[in-house]
């Protein structure tokens, strides 16, 4: 794997060396990298000539600032996946690199989505993301990005993004990884110790046991007791709902239509979200 950490290298190369490459594509990651960021370089490895990640924790995204200095980093660690892996290219850039002129900001027109969820708890968040991810790709010209669904209001959002700045580049998402119990593998799992980890296991049961009933008994009542049961196991909740594939808040199901259950909640200050996709019977 050859890293690069100058986007001038990194894009000269990609132009000069990588002309051969029919297909390129991109993983963009914030590093502490787990099974959901191999099988995303998996994926992307089995469909692509070339296969480039990118480590970079992203200050513009961090509405908190104590979740930007605690966000966890295992570098070494994350080459010698990437590496066994079979990633080609590892782009490792600074600060001044992504953001040679500061933090300039340019509005991204997100319409409701910057708003709702995500949005709503984490302020500018999404803005962050857009500015991270448009540069990035303007320094790797990949053909397909590659994005997990435990995040799937950032890959609408991103998909938004790229609609207007980047057409040419394809998304594609992946589903989201899980331990043995369910819990969906992420960074901030790192900074669960084994209880809290145990008691997050709660959230995809509960996420579970609403995506199997929802067919046959009230979503309400169903996100109520799922509630009371995500609180009773020690979380905040911030959101808990059911959406179409928008993620427009939706009181009943319509047979043959995709839906979405999320929840966001926090365990002594780690905030975790996941979600589950099912069509309605
Ligand atoms: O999902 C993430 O890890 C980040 O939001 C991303 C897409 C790498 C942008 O910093």
């Amino acid at each position: 794997m050859i890293i690069y950490k100058k986007t001038q290298e990194i894009s000269d190369w990609l132009r000069i060396e990588a002309k051969n490459a029919k297909t390129i594509g991109f993983v963009p990651t914030m590093g502490a990298l787990h099974e959901g960021h191999l099988s995303l370089i998996e994926v992307s490895k089995k469909e692509n000539d070339l296969t480039v990640c990118s480590i970079f924790v992203n200050p513009t995204q961090f509405n908190n600032p104590s979740d930007f200095e605690k966000y966890p980093t295992t570098l070494e660690n994350d080459i010698y996946l990437l590496e066994k892996a079979g990633c080609d290219i590892l782009f490792l850039p600074q600060k001044d690199e992504i953001y040679p002129d500061g933090f300039l900001k340019k509005n991204y027109t997100l319409g409701y989505l910057e708003n709702i969820f995500e949005g709503k708890y984490r302020p500018g968040h999404f803005q962050g993301v857009c500015m991270v991810v448009d540069r990035l790709l303007d320094i790797v010209s990949c053909h397909t990005l590659y994005l997990g669904r435990k995040d799937y209001q950032q890959c609408l959002v991103l998909q938004k993004m790229t609609n207007e700045f980047h057409p040419n580049v394809f998304i594609k998402t992946c589903e989201t990884k899980r331990t043995e119990n369910g819990l969906a593998m992420s960074s901030r799992n790192l900074r669960l110790n084994e209880t809290e980890r145990k008691t997050a296991e709660v959230l995809f049961k509960c996420l579970s046991q609403i995506k199997n009933e929802a067919n046959h008994q009230s979503l309400d009542l169903l996100l109520n007791s799922a509630s009371d049961e995500i609180v009773g196991a020690g979380f905040d909740i911030d959101y808990l709902a059911v959406t179409d594939e928008a993620l427009i808040e939706i009181t009943h199901l319509t047979k043959g239509e995709i839906y979405v259950v999320l929840v966001a909640a926090t365990i002594n200050n780690i905030r975790l979200i996941d979600n589950l996709i099912f069509t309605a019977l």
